[in-house]
């Protein structure tokens, strides 16, 4: 998920493109950069760093002049962090620019054939594959960009917000949108592009938002024309008045970054493993997985390495590594292991899981790891994070930056390519059956569908916090893939709330737990369709008895439960090894409202940090 702004129109381009990045870098902020162009020489300047960055540069090496410009704030997917790899790129004349947000999955054989035909390339990215797949169409067929960018977005496969200029034509601009956003602003005689209406909400609050699979060819004094990028059908624009001031539009409308990032579970979902899961075809893909295959098949054991949120995910894992690739995983606080003189062996995987890619516990856990000969792979989102470089290996859960202290979307990506590493595993030892295989890979691809439908129960979850946001205490219960689950919710609602909660498996109660139950305590208990779920109810039975207040997650339709419990939370029919996907989603937003309710800060709760840098 990166930032990207252009313009074109009376005004100096520079001012209001970088001030547009800046108010875009919640969209990522690992390297920047823009191009200007003024009819004759375009200047093109780009770092590593924040946008801060690139005004000290462009103030030491670029002219700013031109009223035409486009610019860039970047989160990595493809390519680590650097100035190479950042926006914009040229193609390979210099006559095209182009800033994309997105991943184009088939970059790699397009890469390969356009090299055949003498193409370099200076970055690792697909993006400059892109801009020079519409150079070579443009030379080719002879045609305008316009045409060369339809054409050439035709061939490829992935989502993308693009904007790209050629240096013969310094009266437009060209953009497209697939999947990511695109708004142009219509102003008088100028227009702005956009992930969003931030960069120009001050100059014209007229916004035209791309549709998926439309393009739009802007020229200066002209109207917008916007046409479908299948079939060059002309499409009328849908012009709308802003209503949203700056920070609504940031947060997409949310209060908060925490329910933006809740909201974004479905499609962040689907880019973790968009190009990776096929699932028709029954295929896995894992680029950092794949020449290490034999590492993780011939394991004693796994050892999963975390702190917090990203420790529970390990946890989910552990059951998923162990029920379906038959591997002995051991989940482990980096915090303690790595004082704790642990026994690890070069047999031993290691692997680290972690958002900000920069957690200390988890990176010395990695460091002694490795000393001790262990192959050490990590599951990170930050592209480039100390994590990421440290580790032998990985796999980019591709859910954008997390700017909630609160981790939400981080949690269901991890699982996410846990569980693709897991059935990949299984599929190549032959512990799971074709049948299976096959059965759980098309779920995986239902899961976007499902959390969306988890997340309807929204204004239900609310009316439960309502009610319950004054208690003193909470206990979340679960058993199996759920148990981690428990631990998340009570942790969610711990940290943003300050409400005390704990999370047990929900057979432990009676060892001691169970002593605290009275009519004050809310116990949330996870009872979906699983192989526990009669357990799972007589354990509700238990509480229910010693007057607890039941606040049950159940799979619509189910009966039972509801009829025992105080307050139900549905989620849609989902196999057990992956309803943790979906059982977290009302825990989270249960933990919100009570949060919000409280008047917390909850995006910056008191007293955290979003990556804990320090021991
Ligand atoms: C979770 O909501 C917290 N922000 C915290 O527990 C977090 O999961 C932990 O600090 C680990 O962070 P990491 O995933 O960036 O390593």
């Amino acid at each position: 998920m990166c930032g990207i702004v252009g313009y074109i129109g009376k005004r100096e381009a520079y001012p209001i493109i970088i001030n547009g990045l800046k108010r875009l870098e919640y969209r990522g902020y690992d390297s920047a950069g823009i191009a200007l162009y003024d009819g004759n020489e375009i200047q093109l300047c780009k770092t590593k760093g924040k946008v801060v960055n690139l005004e000290e540069r462009v103030a030491q090496e670029i002219s700013t002049k031109g009223s035409l410009g486009i610019g860039h704030t970047r989160w990595a997917t493809h390519g680590v962090p650097n100035d190479v790899n950042a926006h914009p790129h040229y193609s390979n004349s210099g006559d095209l620019v182009i800033i994309h947000n997105g991943i184009i999955e088939n970059y790699g054989s397009i890469k390969k054939e356009l090299i055949n035909r003498g193409y370099t390339f200076k970055s690792d990215t697909d993006t400059e594959v892109l801009v020079n797949l519409i150079e070579e169409i443009k030379k080719n067929e002879n045609v305008k960009l316009g045409k060369a960018v339809q054409l050439a977005l035709n061939q490829v496969v992935g989502a993308y917000a693009i904007a790209v200029f050629d240096k013969n034509k310094p009266d437009e601009i060209v953009v497209a949108k697939l999947g990511s956003p695109l708004a142009i602003g219509v102003g008088e005689d100028e227009f702005f592009v956009a992930s969003d209406a931030t960069p120009f909400i001050e100059f014209t609050k007229t916004a035209i938002y791309l549709e998926d699979e439309e393009m739009a060819v802007i020229r200066r004094g002209r109207d917008v024309k916007i046409r479908k990028i299948k079939n060059d059908k002309l499409v009328h624009p849908y012009v709308q008045e802003l209503q949203l001031n700056l920070e609504q539009i940031e947060k997409g409308g949310y209060d908060h970054f925490m329910l933006k990032e809740i909201y974004e579970q479905p499609s962040v979902i689907k880019d973790t493993y968009r190009g990776r899961l096929l699932a028709d075809e029954g295929i896995i893909k894992l680029g950092g997985l794949e020449d290490h295959i034999s590492k993780f098949t011939n394991a004693n054991r796994i050892i999963i390495v975390a702190c917090g949120t990203s420790w529970h995910a390990g946890l989910v894992a552990e059951y998923i590594f162990e029920d379906w690739a038959r591997i002995p995983v051991e989940v482990e606080y980096a915090s303690e292991f790595r004082y704790r003189n642990p026994v690890i062996t070069e047999k031993d995987v290691v692997i680290a899981i972690s958002q900000s890619g920069e957690t200390a516990d988890t990176l010395a856990a990695i460091k002694l790891a490795k000393e001790r000969g262990a192959f050490v792979y990590g599951i990170c989102n930050v592209v480039g994070s100390t994590i990421s470089r440290e580790t032998h290996s990985g796999t980019y859960t591709h859910a954008g930056p997390e700017i909630g202290v609160a981790s939400t979307k981080a949690f269901t990506t991890q699982i996410t390519v846990l569980t693709m590493i897991a059935l990949k595993l299984a599929k190549i030892k032959g512990t799971i059956s074709q049948s299976d295989y096959m059965l759980h890979l098309r779920e995986l691809d239902t899961i976007p569908t499902k959390v969306q439908e988890a997340l309807e129960s929204d204004a239900k979850i609310k009316e439960i916090a309502e009610i319950f946001k004054d208690a003193a205490n909470f206990l979340y219960l679960g058993r199996g893939y759920n148990f981690p689950v428990a631990l998340e919710g009570a942790l969610k609602l711990k940290e943003i709330s300050y409400i005390h909660a704990e999370g047990y498996p929900a057979a432990e109660m009676k060892h001691g737990p169970i002593a605290l139950i009275d009519e004050h305590m809310p116990v949330v208990v996870i009872a979906v369709n699983s192989n526990h779920y009669d357990k799972v109810v007589s354990n509700i039975q238990e509480i229910k008895s010693r007057k607890g207040k039941i606040i049950a997650v159940v799979t619509e339709g189910d009966t039972t439960v509801r009829e025992m419990a105080d307050y139900v939370m549905e989620v849609p029919n989902i196999p057990e090894m992956l309803s943790p996907l979906v059982t977290t989603i009302p825990l989270q937003l249960l933990s919100y409202h009570i949060a919000v309710m409280l008047e917390r800060n909850v995006d910056q709760p008191r007293n955290l940090a979003k990556s804990v840098t320090v021991e």
